[in-house]
């Protein structure tokens, strides 16, 4: 993460915490790995789920998750891309709200080399030939579906979503008193600092 010109106090820390905590929470399982990932829906009204972070790149400000390219979150999030996603950590204490723009990564090279990363059980929530949030028959057997179809299928249902973190809002609700800074970035240089809890 550029850390150009800061110009709140508070900030070169904050940010070096905050990319710790995320690069931890993407390379083993943390407190602050499950994320709620909320958007906007075409009514205007607030969706929120839970999702994986399974990858952050502190230099391009960014974490990604994957999902299903047919889900109601990839249909908001093309028409409103601003998100926001928050992670709370009860072993260190620490929450971290984090806003930006999500884009849904096409790069043909980069989905092939995240899903080729992906265990069995990952890949099997792609196996469904049905979009996620269709309406299953009473008798319908839902965890034979798809199952023989190819795994190229699977992959094509993979949707790798990245998001530009634009702001940043971390709460240490370990410390006495406690400590809250809010960051925002303007291209690639960071400002803010801390404010009252
Ligand atoms: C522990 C847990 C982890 C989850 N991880 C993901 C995930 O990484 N990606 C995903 O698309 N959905 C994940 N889900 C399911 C979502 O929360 C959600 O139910 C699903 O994606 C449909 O959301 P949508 O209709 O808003 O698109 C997870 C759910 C739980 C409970």
């Amino acid at each position: 993460m550029t850390t150009a010109q800061p110009t709140g106090p508070g900030v070169p820390a904050t940010l070096a915490a905050t990319w710790r905590t995320l690069t931890e929470a993407t390379s083993r399982r943390t407190g602050s790995t499950l994320a709620a990932l909320a958007t906007v829906d075409p009514a205007g009204a607030p969706q929120v789920r839970s999702v994986i972070l399974r990858a952050c790149d502190p230099d391009r400000g960014t974490v990604a998750f994957a999902t299903d390219v047919r889900s109601a979150k990839v249909h908001e999030l093309r028409v409103e891309p601003r998100v926001a996603v928050t992670v709370y950590d009860d072993a260190t204490g620490v929450q971290l709200r984090l806003a930006g723009r999500a884009t849904v990564v096409t790069d043909p090279e980069e989905r092939r080399r995240r899903w080729a990363g992906f265990g069995a059980h990952t890949r099997r929530a792609y196996a469904s030939p049905t979009p996620p949030g269709t309406p299953l028959a009473p008798d319908a057997a839902t965890t034979a579906a798809g199952v023989d179809e190819p795994d190229d299928a699977w992959f094509d249902r993979f949707a790798w979503v990245e998001v530009r973190v634009d702001a940043v809002d971390r709460l240490d609700v370990s410390a006495d008193p406690q400590e809250r800074v809010v960051l925002t970035r303007d291209g690639d240089a960071w400002t803010g600092g801390p404010v009252t809890p």
